[in-house]
């Protein structure tokens, strides 16, 4: 029930990006319509033994993947490029976050159709990629980790990668370049598939598997991957609906699993969706507490890309309640990348946009609440 939920509520989450056909620019900034488990085994085996703080903080700068729908297609039109100019400042953003909040992890979704100009199987598109760059370069000079992050759910097009739509070569062809391009460059991570659902997840493990041997083999061989599961990578579901069994004997080409960490996603409201401005868990039991125990018991670590609320109170109680376990459990959990800011504007529910500019920005409150440090 709870995955289930998960899954639509994901959709409905994911859609609002999709529906960005009615952006509306307002005082120059972009408005979004509207408001676009196992039971907790308390195996005491192995208790935490963190440092009591994750190793990286961070959020989402959206953008370049707007227009995506959870179909994997992308309208190219609404690609909303959080590059400044007369678009969002996705650069001051992260500087702020960097200095001002200490957050050293930024994620930036990218369509494949975006990257690719459009080409299933082609070369990167030069004018796209140079935009794209751009981003990730001023990301990188925060000194931040920057993760590179396909934003297609497992598809292209409504079909899915090495299950009837694109081929697996198609999806290593692009892995290969991108990984080519930034093999020396040490803080870029791979971030695989943003939310793959409804696939066969061992099929989609192999998949995957040659996205790894992909990327070490261009080069990139010290650089964090990480690993998507199904079920919209549901930290919840990981477990229990094969996520976790079909992912953990993928390994780099030397056997060793360095590196490889496990992509996780969680949203905190009534029905699991992140599009409710009110959130009423903070999932401990039901998915960190159960997914922490796996991943010490199999010596591995996970990241979880996406999380947060509303900019309310019970958002802030839940999130932080969550945060503050994530980060007890700092030997099996990296960190955690709310979402999101970038191109969302102050009128997304889940907005984790400053406002002001330049170098005068002030948190959301839900950012100043639990993500801060
Ligand atoms: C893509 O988005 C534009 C702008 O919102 C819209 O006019 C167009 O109909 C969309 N195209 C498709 C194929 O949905
Ligand atoms: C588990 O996976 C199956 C097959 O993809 C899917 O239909 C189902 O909804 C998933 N269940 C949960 C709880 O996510
Ligand atoms: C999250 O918590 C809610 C409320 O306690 C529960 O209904 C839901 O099943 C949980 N979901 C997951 C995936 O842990
Ligand atoms: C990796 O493991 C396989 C299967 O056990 C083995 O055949 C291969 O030689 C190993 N490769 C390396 C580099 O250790």
């Amino acid at each position: 029930m709870c995955e289930l939920d998960d899954q639509s509520s994901d959709f409905q989450h994911k859609n609002e990006l999709s529906v960005l056909s009615s952006i509306l620019f307002v005082g120059g900034a972009l408005a979004l319509p509207g408001n676009v488990a196992a039971r907790a085994s308390t195996s005491t085996a192995a208790a935490p033994s963190g440092t009591g703080k994750v190793k990286y903080v961070g959020v989402n700068v959206a953008g370049f993947d707007f227009g995506v729908g959870t179909d994997g297609t992308q309208n190219l039109t609404n690609v909303y490029p959080p590059i400044g100019g007369q678009y969002p400042d996705g650069a001051g953003q992260m500087n702020h976050f960097s200095t001002k909040d200490g957050m050293n992890i930024f994620r930036l979704p990218v369509g494949w159709q975006y990257i690719v100009g459009g080409q299933l199987g082609g070369n990167l598109n030069s004018a796209n990629l140079a935009k794209y760059d751009q981003l990730l370069q001023s990301c990188l000079k925060t000194g931040a980790v920057c993760i590179i992050d396909i934003h297609n759910y497992a598809r292209w097009n409504g079909k899915i990668i090495g299950q009837g739509g694109a081929t697996n070569a198609q999806f290593v062809n692009l892995w290969t370049q991108i990984a080519t391009r930034y093999k020396s460059t040490a803080n870029v991570a791979f971030g695989v598939m943003n939310e793959p659902h409804d696939v066969d997840i061992k099929e989609w493990a192999a998949t995957v598997q040659l996205v790894v041997n992909a990327i070490r083999g261009a080069g990139a061989t010290t650089q964090m991957i990480l690993l998507p599961g199904n079920d919209y990578t549901s930290a919840g579901a990981f477990i229990t609906n094969g996520s976790g069994a079909a992912l953990l004997p993928i390994t780099n080409p030397d056997n060793s699993t360095t590196g490889l960490i496990f992509d996780v996603h969680k949203y905190l409201d009534s029905d699991n969706s992140g599009t409710h401005a009110e959130c009423v868990t903070d999932n401990i039991s039901t998915a960190f507490q159960p997914l922490a125990t796996w991943l010490r018991t199999n010596g591995r670590q996970a990241l979880n890309t996406e999380t947060g609320g509303g900019n309310t109170a019970s958002c802030a109680m839940y999130l932080c309640s969550q945060l503050a376990f994530v980060n007890e459990n700092s030997d099996v959990y990296l960190g955690y990348v709310g979402w999101s800011a970038g191109s969302f504007d102050q009128t997304y529910t889940l907005v984790m946009t400053p406002t002001g500019s330049g170098n005068n920005m002030q948190d959301t409150s839900l950012v100043k609440a639990c993500l801060a440090r």
